[in-house]
């Protein structure tokens, strides 16, 4: 089957959604779940359902970001995954990484690319007064939040919504959004999914 490494910043419920998705007939299972701080809550989570976990600390590069990616690249390198999938990593990749890893890349961002590439995207949705906002899993290129759109998932903005409301509805699409793409994407086909 199909190797998948996760990397993560944060609490990692996207990497348990992927991670829990990967049983049975699944064409793909995790062998790396790689976060940029030891901090990160997703790594616990990760050990916890027997996920090798790795660490590459960025603060110790000082913003030399090929640096910090010849070490990420060592660390992915060494669990030779046939995919990669970002799921809350807040790192900006460089051009040199992305080519290395171009095509076996995704992301997902928490808005309805081509809007609200970068941080805050729902309260800019909130301040644009959309009617709908939503998540993209997509593949990663060298621009940032741009790539091949391989699954969307709406979301309506309800009257009283703030940041944090939507923030929440977003995450539960996310969370069905991305193991689906990655099971199409695993099983070689790039077709978009769109939900609901
Ligand atoms: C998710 O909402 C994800 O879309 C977002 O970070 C959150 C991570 O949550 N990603 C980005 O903003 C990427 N720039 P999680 O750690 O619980 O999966």
């Amino acid at each position: 089957s199909k190797r998948v490494a996760i990397l993560l910043s944060g609490g990692g419920s996207n990497m348990v959604a992927l991670a829990e998705s990967m049983t049975g007939d699944h064409p793909a299972r995790p062998c790396l779940v790689l976060a940029n701080s030891e901090r990160a809550g997703g790594l616990q989570k990760a050990a916890a359902r027997g996920i090798p976990t790795a660490v590459v600390d960025h603060r110790p590069f000082r913003g030399d970001r090929p640096a910090f990616e010849a070490v990420l690249n060592d660390r992915l390198e060494a669990a030779s995954p046939d995919i990669i999938c970002l799921a809350g990593f807040m790192r900006v990749l460089t051009e040199g990484f992305v080519a290395r890893w171009q095509g076996r890349m995704l992301n997902i961002h928490p808005s309805l690319l081509p809007k609200y590439r970068g941080l805050e995207t729902h309260v800019r949705a909130l301040a644009a007064g959309d009617a709908e906002h939503g998540c993209t899993v997509h593949e990663v290129t060298p621009a940032l939040d741009d790539g091949p759109i391989l699954g969307q998932a709406r979301v309506t903005i309800e009257p009283g919504d703030t940041a944090e409301t939507l923030a929440a509805r977003v995450l539960i699409m996310e969370h069905r959004l991305y193991p689906a793409v990655l099971r199409r994407f695993a099983a070689g086909d790039r077709r978009p999914v769109f939900l609901p």
